[in-house]
């Protein structure tokens, strides 16, 4: 079995590739300030913006594949924190990439569609990013950074991720089931467009691509563009859940700390030609995510 290190096993996608990963590699992942309860891997507690602590990680597991997960991933917390956020998604970024080299192991980096614009979708691989907010920055930063320290690398890019915790951590489809299961409402965009993909499904793409002789840039998104407010109406018909708990917003309507673009739809062409994972619509991965038994239990509360 090779062995396999996933950084950010307690997040939320994270979560799903460890669980993904056990039953075909040596697994081995991290954490950091939460130490999930799920006893079937050993984790690693450990604070990647301490160059030491990943030098001594790689050289004692040597892994064959690192998946770079981890990162600061909260867009109006990394606004606010840019020195954090500059040592967590770039410079930990940048030494995973460096001792993965070193020792001869392949890197994936887990980049983001918020390294685009919005302003001339749908974006495919040779497009020119040009990121919004200092999380998209940082994350395009990294990119080049793992390029640059490992030619052995893949890009991956995944769009927005939904779907219940695997493990632990969440996802915008459990921020909505949280709010409507208290009886609240949403505020959803009306114009605020992206290619959502169900973790699950996403997991499976990237493990497949640790396996893969691929190199370079790839796009991981659902196959179906939709907006914000379209997917919630989905999701409520999925759960049960009756349309007067989501209000249709604009993006005007509403101010955030970082900003968001409007529409970062990924063309998926290039892992649609390369991986026998198929890429799920958004009928499709919310029935995958939340199948009878998790609609049983959101009713029952
Ligand atoms: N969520 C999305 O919709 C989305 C969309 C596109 C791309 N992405 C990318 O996908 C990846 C996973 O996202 P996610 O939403 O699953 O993330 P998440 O739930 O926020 O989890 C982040 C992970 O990073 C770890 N971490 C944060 N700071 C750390 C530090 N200083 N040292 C060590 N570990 C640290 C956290 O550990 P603890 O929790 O233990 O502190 C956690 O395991 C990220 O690279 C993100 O940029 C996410």
């Amino acid at each position: 079995m090779k062995k396999i290190l996933i950084t950010g096993g307690s997040g939320f996608l994270g979560g799903y590739l460890v669980k993904a990963a056990g039953a075909r590699f040596e697994t081995f992942t991290t954490c950091f300030r939460n130490l999930p309860e799920y006893k079937k891997i050993t984790w690693q507690q450990i604070d990647l913006t301490d160059a030491g602590n990943i030098r001594n990680m790689i050289e004692k597991i040597r892994p064959e594949i690192v998946i770079h997960n981890a990162a600061m991933t909260n867009v109006d917390l990394c606004e606010k924190q840019k020195r954090q956020t500059q040592q967590t998604n770039i410079r930990a970024s940048k030494l995973l990439a460096k001792y993965s080299a070193a020792i001869g192991a392949k890197i994936i980096y887990i980049s983001t569609d918020l390294v685009f614009d919005g302003k001339a979708p749908p974006y495919s691989e040779k497009d020119r990013p040009n990121p919004l907010s200092f999380y998209g920055w940082s994350k395009r930063q990294a990119e080049l950074a793992v390029a640059a320290a490992n030619p052995n690398h893949i890009i991956a890019r995944p769009a927005i991720m939904y779907g219940p915790p695997a493990i632990s951590g969440t996802s915008f489809s459990e921020w909505m089931r949280d709010f409507w299961q208290n009886q609240k409402t949403t505020k959803l965009f009306t114009d605020q467009f992206r290619t959502p993909i169900y973790a699950g499904n996403l997991a499976q793409a990237v493990l497949e691509l640790a396996e893969h002789s691929f190199t370079g840039i790839i796009h991981i998104a659902g196959s179906e563009r939709i907006d914000r407010y379209q997917f919630g109406l989905l999701l409520a018909h999925r759960l049960n859940r009756d349309e007067k708990y989501i209000q249709p917003v604009q993006m005007k309507d509403i101010s955030l700390p970082g900003v968001r673009p409007a529409d970062v739809s990924l063309q998926i062409d290039l892992a649609r030609k390369i991986l026998k994972t198929k890429l799920l619509d958004c009928k499709a991965g919310i029935q995958a995510a939340y199948g009878n038994k998790n609609k049983q239990t959101f009713l029952s509360t």
